[in-house]
């Protein structure tokens, strides 16, 4: 008698569109892994906006879906984007707080209360920048706990601009709102400087080209993240130091994850939305 496969529980979709209510719960295979693959029991996962990006489609032309869809599991996501976005703008050294003398020196993080943001500035802090961050009036005191030097709420005309409170100019942008024309960021750069662009749009990428073309010192660079062994390690590693900090927005079980891809969907979540899988819910 052929042995029963184990199963698994999973949220799956079936096609594009749809939102929180196209999500099922389904009972799945447990996956075999193949050579030099491990097979993970999980106990927590987070939602990051990639994964409803991916179900409304906005990468179809390049990466098209095989239905039904298993979002896969994304807990160090936004930390690796955080980093890689600080070393694309130049930052090579973390360790010690005491700076680069070669790299940037004011930075600033925009949407310092998201996933990513609220790690830009810890390890911008770590690197030894001058962080000024934005975000909505509610997470000013959070974002200087994390170590901003100075924060702008972004719907006053200032935080608008992205003015720097002490004058500074930014030598490096962690750029994780979405929607800000380069006018915007031009008249606040310094005159090198490097904006690390994790939302590019297709009038960004298209600016990014021309600056590349034209040997522009002021940079816009579209990031997309590389997942690498090496940076989670130490992302680890800085977790375990106490010197890198997560900050949980929500919980909710597996049997609720439905509630937490709309709350990612709303845009308004301070840290990280965190769907848990152990217990019986
Ligand atoms: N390229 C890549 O590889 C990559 C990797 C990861 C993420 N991303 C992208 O990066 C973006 C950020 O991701 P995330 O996980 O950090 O998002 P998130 O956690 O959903 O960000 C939500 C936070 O952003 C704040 N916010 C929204 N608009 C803002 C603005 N204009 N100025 C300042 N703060 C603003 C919100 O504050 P309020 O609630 O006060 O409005 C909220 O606290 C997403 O678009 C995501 O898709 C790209």
């Amino acid at each position: 008698m052929a042995s029963q496969k184990k199963t698994m529980r999973a949220l799956q979709y079936d096609k594009y569109g749809g939102g929180a209510e196209r999500l099922k719960h389904v009972e799945v295979p447990v996956p075999s892994p193949k050579k030099e693959e491990v097979l993970l029991k999980l106990e927590a996962a987070s939602i990051n906006p990639i994964d409803w990006k991916l179900q409304k489609g906005m990468a179809r032309p390049f990466l098209p879906r095989k239905f039904p869809f298993t979002p896969g599991a994304s807990l160090p996501t936004a930390a690796s984007t955080a980093l890689q976005q600080l070393k694309a703008a130049g930052v090579s050294s973390f360790d010690d707080g005491s700076g680069d003398t070669h790299g940037p020196k004011n930075v600033l993080v925009t949407a310092a209360s998201g996933g990513v943001g609220h790690y830009a500035v810890q390890l911008a802090k770590l690197a030894g920048l001058h962080v000024t961050a934005t975000c909505g009036a509610r997470n000013l005191g959070l974002v200087g706990d994390l170590g901003a030097d100075e924060a702008l709420d972004y719907k006053t005309p200032e935080g608008a601009r992205l003015q720097s409170p002490s004058g500074r100019k930014y030598d490096a942008v962690m750029h994780c709102a979405t929607g800000t024309p380069w006018s915007v960021f031009a008249p606040v750069l310094a005159d090198k400087a490097t904006v690390a662009d994790v939302t590019p749009g297709v009038a960004a990428t298209a600016k990014s080209f021309l600056q590349k073309v034209t040997f522009a010192k002021q940079r816009l660079v579209p990031l997309l993240l590389e997942p690498k062994k090496e940076e989670m390690e130490w992302l680890v590693d800085m977790t375990r130091q106490g010197k890198l900090k997560t900050v949980i927005d929500s919980r909710y079980p597996l049997s609720r994850a439905q509630e937490a891809w709309a709350k990612s969907i709303e845009g308004h979540a301070t840290g990280k939305i965190v769907v848990e899988m152990g217990g019986d819910e």
